[in-house]
């Protein structure tokens, strides 16, 4: 196997009823390089994420990750593996803080003790650093720009160690514009 092939798809399909979402798809993602899908709306781009990703489980097909065969049960399995994904929609409380978002339902805490929340911060504003931006961790997501948002969900990928981060659709709510022309 070409070890500068990270994770690979191969013969991937998936049927939802009624919708063949996908035809026996292959799709390599190559080490140390931006990998895209483009396609018509419901080409089955969303699919093949989702089950990149272990949102989904194919009807038939293989993964192959760093030359191994895998098969992710859930996004927890595939977060184990080092592939983390951010959705077209997001997935954000907007009462809750941008650090309190990062950590949910992983929160650092020992035993019986109290959320250690001043190490949630600590970590999430070294994220926040090293995506360059001035996003305070004890902000209200609510309060943030829908890009600084997906940027939230990013961090929220880039804090469990993800060597493989998926964006689905990355540039289509950061712009929205409230009316549209073009010039020629
Ligand atoms: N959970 C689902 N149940 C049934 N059909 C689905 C489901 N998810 C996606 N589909 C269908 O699968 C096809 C591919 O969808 P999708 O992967 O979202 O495409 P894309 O992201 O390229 O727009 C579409 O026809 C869509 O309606
Ligand atoms: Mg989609």
């Amino acid at each position: 196997m070409n070890d500068e092939i990270i994770l690979q798809a191969k013969q991937m399909s998936m049927l939802f009823p009624g919708t063949l979402a996908l035809d026996r798809v292959d799709y390599r993602v190559w080490r140390g390089k931006v990998n895209v899908i483009i396609g018509e709306n419901g080409a089955g781009k969303s699919t093949l994420m989702k089950i990149l990703a272990g949102v989904q489980q194919p009807t038939s097909g293989e993964m192959w990750l760093n030359g191994q065969r895998v098969a992710f049960s859930s996004t927890r399995d595939a977060a184990r593996h080092g592939i983390g994904m951010v959705h077209q929609e997001l997935n954000l409380f907007e009462n809750l803080s941008v650090a309190e978002n990062i950590f949910l339902g992983r929160e650092i805490q020992r035993g019986l003790r109290p959320i250690n929340e001043a190490e949630q911060r600590r970590r999430t504003a070294a994220l926040m650093q090293r995506l360059d931006q001035p996003i305070a961790p004890d902000e209200k997501v609510g309060n943030l720009k829908v890009g600084q948002q997906q940027l939230v969900e990013i961090a929220k990928a880039l804090a469990e160690d993800a060597d493989i981060l998926i964006l689905d659709e990355p540039t289509s709510r950061s712009v929205k514009p409230k009316s549209a022309f073009c010039s020629g």
